[in-house]
């Protein structure tokens, strides 16, 4: 092992071990389809655990397909609870691992099951529900942000209210070797990277989202891009913040209205309809929708959509291979 670790962290890191996964370093489920198969199977075949998040039954099983054929190691499907139905769980558990956010933790797969959490009182929630091991997300974090407490004061607090030996994994502030070693010190089994795995050519991100989060030295914590999932995400800015925002950075009260109201239907809206909405629209729309800018939207969509990031894209400044990067966290070259 090339890590230095704690007793506590020995323990649970068989969690991961146990399923074949090399090293302790998981690549966060972007959702939207940024991370698909390319991205999962790099970072898997590279000793990591790959996570694809994508939107549907269907595409589920599509991209875990497509995983297979480029590594016979461990995948993992990330879940949205807001937006998940029941055929999306039995997809997910052709998965080795099942990654719950955002909502009731309840064991909906027989696979190994993690869910992300963003308090002690949703980690505590998770583990009677009979999660195999937790994620605890920093309010550093790229994407929905989950809690409001950084990722390590959240980890020293979880670990002292949940049995010795279960597995926690940390979000948030992971970018280099550093990170790393340091999360583990503190007692994660595993830490769990969203933004630098973005920055890869194997993400499906927009190559100008990509370009746009090179230079990127700053994030902001909102809900402007609410539209059916009125919840908090960070972004790096863009002509959308920027117009829309106001001086103090707060959310105008008619996007929150919209927002507000428009949650509850959403669930039932069916994906290609959500994802129409999405195509129209522009930096001044009131309906800003939460899907991030994939490959196949527009360049201007980087302007019109949340360009999900964590504030470790300040110290982000080069696109590398998933492999590169699985290798540079665990402090190996290749
Ligand atoms: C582009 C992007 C999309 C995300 N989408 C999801 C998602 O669909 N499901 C989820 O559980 N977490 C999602 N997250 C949050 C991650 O699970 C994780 O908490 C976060 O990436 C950690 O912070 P970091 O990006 O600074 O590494 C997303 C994060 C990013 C950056």
């Amino acid at each position: 092992m090339l890590f230095e670790v704690s007793r506590a962290t020995m323990v649970t890191m068989s969690l991961l071990e146990d399923l074949g996964v090399e090293y302790p370093i998981v690549q966060a489920g972007m959702g939207g389809g940024v991370s698909r198969h390319e991205l999962a199977a790099a970072v898997s075949e590279a000793g990591g655990l790959g996570t694809i998040a994508v939107v549907g039954a269907s595409a589920i099983r599509r991209e875990l397909r497509s995983a297979r054929e480029r590594t016979a190691r461990p995948v993992a499907v990330n879940v949205l609870l807001p937006v998940a139905r029941k055929d999306w769980f039995e997809a997910a558990s052709e998965a080795e691992v099942v990654v719950t956010f955002w909502g009731t933790p309840r064991r909906r797969t027989p696979r190994v099951w993690l869910h992300q959490c963003g308090s002690v009182a949703e980690a505590r929630m998770a583990h009677r529900a009979g999660a195999d091991g937790v994620i605890l997300q920093g309010v550093e974090a790229g994407g929905h942000v989950r809690g409001v407490t950084p990722s390590h004061k959240l980890l020293e607090q979880v670990r002292t209210v949940l049995p010795v030996g279960y597995p926690l994994l940390l979000a948030g502030g992971i970018a280099e070797h550093s990170d790393v070693q340091r999360a583990l010190e503190a007692g994660a089994c595993a830490v769990v990277a969203g933004t630098r795995f973005l920055m890869t050519p194997e993400s499906c991100a927009h190559p100008e989202y990509k370009r746009r989060l090179l230079t990127a030295d700053q994030t902001v914590l909102t809900e402007l891009f609410g539209f059916g999932w009125p919840a908090t995400h960070r972004v790096v800015p863009n002509a959308a913040t920027q117009r829309q925002l106001t001086a103090d950075g707060e959310v105008p009260a008619l996007n929150r209205i919209i927002n507000r109201t428009s949650a509850p239907g959403v669930r039932f809206t069916p994906p290609r309809w959500q994802w129409r909405l999405a195509q129209r629209q522009r930096p001044e729309s009131r309906l800003l929708t939460p899907f991030s800018p994939v490959a196949e939207l527009p360049a201007s969509f980087v302007d019109a959509g949340p360009m999900y990031a964590g504030e470790t894209v300040a110290r982000i400044g080069d696109i590398r291979p998933a492999a590169q990067v699985v290798a540079d966290l665990v402090g190996r070259s290749t």
